[in-house]
């Protein structure tokens, strides 16, 4: 069921996005892991510059991984390292593996209290999912780019799959609102129109 819309899928081809020289990190013996890298590092410059042309400038890269039925019973938003209060709006992400993984939205509760630290120089707000109103959720397809909101609860309910996230975070349009970043994406075509 969707209340609001939560998730796009963008037209833009991502088949060479990563920098071949780039290795996914160790997870060997670990359930879950956060890092960040800055653009050049993991995407091929190609791909960085053809996003560039289309208005987007990739600063960097937040990359999840999850095990298989890795569960935090958490749902979080995301907030800038560098303005912790500062919210953040999207992410680009790729996804690999996590076919049976379902990212979940939640309405925001009222905010009174400072945030938490995360991994990778993050910080977050955190509620219990149980305490929370689903408004969206959607497997997010490999080989493509799905535009998701990050300014409001969301988590990932996983599966038996293990999953990476490569979520690019763009410089220069990100301090729109979903609702507008939407439809600067959709002014561009770069939205993929869903029910
Ligand atoms: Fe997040």
């Amino acid at each position: 069921m969707t209340l609001e819309k939560c998730w796009y899928e963008l037209n833009i081809p991502c088949e060479n996005a990563l920098n071949p020289n780039w290795k996914f990190p160790d997870v060997a013996g670990k359930e879950f892991g956060v890092w960040d890298y800055k653009a050049h590092q993991i995407f091929n410059p190609r791909w960085v510059y053809d996003v560039a042309q289309k208005g987007l400038i990739i600063a960097e890269a937040l990359v999840f991984y999850r095990g298989p039925n890795h569960n935090t019973d958490n749902a979080h938003l995301d907030i800038h390292r560098s303005h912790p209060v500062k919210i953040s709006t999207f992410g680009l992400n790729l996804i690999i593996g996590g076919q049976d993984a379902n990212m979940t939205w939640y309405k925001t509760p009222r905010i009174n209290r400072k945030p938490t630290p995360g991994g990778a120089g993050t910080v977050y707000y955190n509620w219990p999912i149980d305490t929370l109103t689903e408004i969206d959720r959607h497997v997010l397809a490999e080989n493509k780019v799905t535009m998701v909101r990050v300014g409001i609860p969301h988590t990932i309910i996983m599966g038996d799959q293990p999953r990476w996230c490569i979520s690019a975070r763009c410089a220069t349009v990100e301090n729109m609102y979903w609702g507008q970043i939407t439809e600067w994406m959709r002014k561009r075509d770069l939205l993929v129109e869903r029910d």
